[in-house]
């Protein structure tokens, strides 16, 4: 994780440096840090635990600076402190670095290199800076050279920048397998980890290669890649809208972007319609599939969540069978594949590492792969054969909610779009019933107080919890307990209805939580059942249950959308139950203790 900003330019970089990272806050908040050379080539370092409204308060405003490096972090080697914060530096004070990633071989190098160094930190970052301190200072060699050397004794993933305080018109950058973009600007130029970062700046970018390397001035762009060829590369625009990045008068992104998901779903059908207003997919994607003995979804967290929801897609419209794994693990224990696989990589950032590092494995295997992804340009969308946007909008809250939802539209799309293709769900009409979603979305919104009072009655105080369901309920149950627990820290379980019994049940007293969905009329009877055993042992039952199935007592009642899409609509009363029950317990909802939007570490 983490997040890293580099300015040259004209203007006060302190300032654009500052505001980037709030920007990239959502990629981790416990620490932060600057560093600026000001016009006499003096370099100043600013570094705070905590956020970045911290870190503003002890930068010196009087500073004038043109050129600097910052970063905000999320810690992995090293308990957050000013200590670990970066920036950090060589022992000489000439070398700067900011870091996002997680060097492997730190302790390594550090035997080889410098064993004779005294260290300032816990982190694998101050290795970096130390080494190329080294290579300079006792064997001479020139800044890039000594930046390029010391990459090739690293193992592991970074995005760096380097600043020498004897070049203070040069910030040099450097990218393998962390995200890394150059933006460019007329008369000044910029590095950050997305482009959101840095688009108050310049919407133009250059996306950077593993293994390139980038010395940036106030007038060029020098990339070269791993070998040293000069690496001639077009600049893309990015499509950001500088009003989606502001929270307007909601009190937390979260709030925001669960009252947004109507409007996604409506864009979604919109973006995805051909003028005929039939559903359209690239047919190369839909060749591919159709051509497919499996489908494998791989994703992390909530997309790993949406991939269950999307399996039940697939498999109901295209007959495909479909398994849905966790990145984290497949990677590193990979299933036997059939013979023709195809890959579905579900990525709301299109950053995170554990599923890039399984796409790479894919891809050098040749099978085709397809990302669903929120962010044009990201790391997944470029690396994968084929592209699939969620036109969510840019989602800072770092529980995702809104990705979540557009996860399962597009998945239903490219399932509807693939069955009609082979023959299959003729009858169904999913622009249609995503119309009824995006409304019943928009009822369920609007009774917001209602389920306030129910996160204030049975959860504010509450240790633990479970969300149960069956079938496509228990994959809601998941994602519902997921969200509870990350933004209210009670300890959440999604549990299969009628596995409880089987050994869990042992964990409800009197009073215990259980959230149980009910939307498939099939099984709403066996899910009752399960509500009955754990009420009758003291649970306090809440029921969210999908009209024309209801009884008597039950607390929340969804309209009637498309079963197969039920999801989209009872996941929504779960989403409100996480965000106020961590409002009452006076939790920060939008950036939860220990998490990162991004995480780009395995
Ligand atoms: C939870 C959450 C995470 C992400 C997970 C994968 O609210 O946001 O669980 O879903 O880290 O992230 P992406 O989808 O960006 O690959």
């Amino acid at each position: 994780m983490c997040g890293i900003v580099g300015y040259i330019g004209y203007q006060d970089a302190k300032d654009s440096l500052l505001q980037g990272l709030e920007k990239l806050e959502y990629r981790g908040y416990d620490s932060a840090g600057i560093y600026v050379m000001d016009e006499t080539a003096t370099g100043h370092l600013f570094k705070e635990k905590g956020r970045i409204a911290a870190l503003r308060n002890i930068v010196d405003s009087s500073i004038a600076a043109n050129v600097g490096i910052g970063h905000t972090r999320w810690a992995t080697h090293g308990v957050p402190s000013v200590e670990n914060a970066h920036p950090h530096q060589s022992n000489s004070g000439r070398f700067t670095i900011v870091h996002n990633g997680v060097i492997e071989n730190y302790k390594e190098v550090y035997a080889v290199y410098l064993s004779d160094v005294d260290l300032h930190s816990d982190t694998d970052t101050e290795i970096i800076v130390q080494l190329i301190a080294q290579f300079v200072e006792k064997e001479h060699f020139s800044t890039i050279d000594a930046f390029k050397k010391a990459l090739s004794c690293l193992k592991g993933s970074y995005a760096l920048a380097l600043i020498d305080n004897e070049q203070p018109d040069v910030v040099f950058a450097a990218k393998n397998k962390s995200p890394l973009l150059v933006g460019k600007g007329d008369g000044f130029n910029v590095i950050c980890s997305d482009a959101m970062a840095m688009i108050q700046e310049t919407n133009q970018f250059v996306e950077l290669m593993d293994g390139e390397v980038v010395t940036l001035t106030q007038e060029a762009i020098k990339i070269e890649n791993a070998v040293g060829e000069v690496m001639e590369r077009d600049a893309y625009t990015a499509e950001i809208n500088l009003n989606d990045l502001d929270k307007g008068t909601y009190p937390y992104y979260m709030a925001k972007e669960m009252d947004e998901q109507p409007a996604v779903i409506r864009k979604i059908i919109q973006s995805y319609q051909n003028e005929a207003g039939n559903l359209e997919i690239d047919q190369a994607i839909v060749a591919k599939l159709t051509a497919s003995d499996r489908i494998y979804i791989v994703a992390c967290g909530t997309s790993y969540n949406a991939g269950w929801v999307g399996k039940q897609l697939l498999e109901t419209l295209t007959h495909i069978p479909t398994e849905v794994h966790l990145a984290s693990e497949f990677g590193h224990n990979m299933p036997l594949l059939t013979k023709k696989p195809f890959f579905i990589f579900l990525s709301q950032s299109g950053e995170t590492a554990d599923s890039r590092q399984v796409l790479v494995k894919v891809n050098d295997m040749n099978y085709p792969a397809l990302t669903l992804t929120n962010v044009a340009g990201s790391t997944l969308s470029r690396e994968a054969e084929f592209t699939l946007l969620l036109h969510a909008g840019p989602e800072i809250a770092v529980a995702s909610t809104k990705a979540y939802t557009a996860q399962i539209a597009v998945l239903a799309i490219l399932a509807e779009v693939v069955g009609k293709t082979v023959g299959l769900s003729e009858e169904n009409n999913i622009i249609h019933d995503l119309g009824i979603v995006a409304s019943s979305m928009e009822s369920i919104l609007s009774e917001k107080e209602q389920i306030e009072k129910l996160a204030t009655d049975y959860l504010s105080t509450t240790r633990n919890a479970f969300y149960i369901g069956r079938g496509i309920d228990y994959y809601v149950a998941m994602e519902a307990s997921l969200k509870l627990k990350e933004v209210s820290y009670v300890q959440t379980e999604g549990f299969a209805a009628g596995e409880l019994k089987h050994g869990t049940i042992a964990l409800i007293e009197e009073g215990t939580p259980v959230i149980a969905v009910i939307t498939d009329e099939r099984i709403a009877g066996h899910t009752r059942g399960n509500v009955q055993e754990v009420h009758a042992r003291g649970a306090h039952t809440i029921v969210i249950v999908m009209e024309g199935l209801e009884q008597a007592g039950d607390q929340f009642i969804l309209p009637k959308v498309n079963p197969l899409l039920s999801p989209l609509v009872s996941v929504v009363p779960t989403q409100l139950l996480a965000y106020y029950t961590s409002l009452h317990r006076g939790n920060d909802v939008d950036k939860p203790r220990n998490l990162a939007k991004s995480v780009t570490v395995e």
